[in-house]
């Protein structure tokens, strides 16, 4: 617990508004209730202990990690049940081996068959079973073997005479984050739903028990009218949110639940520049609604007090100066704030701008910091 206020913290400094957060999670948690799947949060966009208990619901339960070292970190925490979704190769099978050996239940995935048979060859010298998915290319956006190929029941054979679980498919639908409209969505999360439900159904006919069916990203998870043959559903982003989320419409800019709080540290008036002391070291470098309808440049402007200025945006970043203007570029309309006043700015991708900073000050709807949570970071 801490007294401090905001306008004591030396910026730049990440924000969350915890009730906003508490919204966020209740949200997804009463769409995947209403559609009777399972959920595994993915806890890579907040990567810290406190967030993570809150998107399980108070206790440890199933969660999604990007890294071995977010594995490490929640392992100690008291989750066991933990998917690694990405694609595993040799130089991680030490790693997977030790956690194994802790006694966490951690699920691999893999779309090759190569790394099938770097599997069946770790399994052979450890005591324990180790158990993957197959990931399945749902939209081809990235990784993943399609629902219709050999290489699907290659695999799964692979794993099979290797001694390996074959857990069952996964997927991630991120060709969500360009759609353009609401019904763009909702066809998207049929697709990711329809497509990897057809890879499992192949499996389970070529004998493949295959139980686990599991999907997600944040714009399919809110989006699914149903997930009918899917067991559970991995999204990560809303805890949060993002201005790229708020401009796919999946989310309102009030909705998001953290901001990087800058100060005011100079002007540049001729130009209608305001500079603060957010670059793109603060801020990230992610660029992501760039490529939407509303290009929000570095992030969107907020008062203090997290009230949107919904015309200011950081035009320009170098790595610790952010330059405020007006979106139309008027030299004019500069925000005339004396330096040491401080602004809140939202992040276009949550993931990406948590990931610059060591902690969270977590704030609710006041200017009084109630927490200060650490988060972790590398590999
Ligand atoms: C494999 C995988 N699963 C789930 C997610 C969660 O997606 P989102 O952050 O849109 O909720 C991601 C995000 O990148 C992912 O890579």
């Amino acid at each position: 617990m801490t007294s401090r206020a905001i306008d004591q913290l030396e910026t730049p400094a990440l924000l969350l508004e915890q009730g906003c957060m508490k919204q966020n999670i209740a949200r997804m948690r009463e769409q995947l209730m209403r559609l009777k799947v399972g959920f595994r949060p993915h806890v890579k966009t907040a990567k810290c202990i406190e967030i993570a208990l809150a998107m399980s619901g108070g206790t440890p339960g199933p969660i999604t990690v990007s890294t071995l070292r977010e594995a490490d970190y929640f392992a100690d925490h008291g989750f066991t049940d933990i998917l690694y979704a990405v694609g595993i190769t040799p130089n991680k099978m030490g790693h997977v081996a030790a956690l194994l050996k802790r006694d966490v239940k951690l699920t691999l995935i893999l779309d090759s068959l190569d790394a099938a048979h770097v599997l069946a060859q770790a399994a052979a010298a450890l005591p324990m079973p180790i158990r993957a998915l197959i990931e399945i290319d749902c939209d081809g956006h990235r990784a993943g073997i399609l629902p219709e190929s050999p290489d699907l029941l290659g695999v799964a054979q692979t794993l099979v005479d290797g001694g390996v679980v074959v857990g069952g498919v996964m997927t991630h639908a991120g060709s969500s984050y360009e759609c353009r409209s609401d019904d763009a969505l909702r066809a998207m999360a049929e697709q990711e739903r329809a497509r990897t439900v057809l890879a499992a159904e192949r499996l389970r006919q070529a004998g493949h028990a295959a139980p686990v069916v599991s999907v997600g990203s944040t714009p399919t998870a809110l989006f699914a009218q149903s997930l009918n043959g899917v067991t559970e559903v991995r999204a990560g982003v809303f805890v949060f949110f993002d201005l790229v989320m708020a401009g796919l419409g999946v989310c309102s800019v009030d909705d998001i639940a953290i901001s990087v709080l800058t100060t005011v540290i100079g002007h540049q008036r001729d130009h209608g520049w305001t500079i603060v002391d957010a670059g793109w070291m603060a801020m990230s470098r992610d660029r992501g609604t760039a490529a939407q309808p509303v290009d929000q440049g570095f992030g969107l402007v907020c008062d203090v007090n997290g009230n949107a200025l919904t015309d200011y945006i950081v035009v320009s970043a170098n790595q610790e100066h952010g330059i405020v203007a007006h979106r139309d570029g008027a030299t004019g309309k500069a925000l005339n704030l004396p330096v040491g006043s401080q602004l809140r700015i939202l992040p276009n991708h949550a993931c990406a701008t948590g990931a610059q900073h060591a902690r969270y000050h977590v704030v609710n709807n006041s200017p009084q910091i109630t927490s200060v949570w650490e988060r972790i970071g590398g590999w």
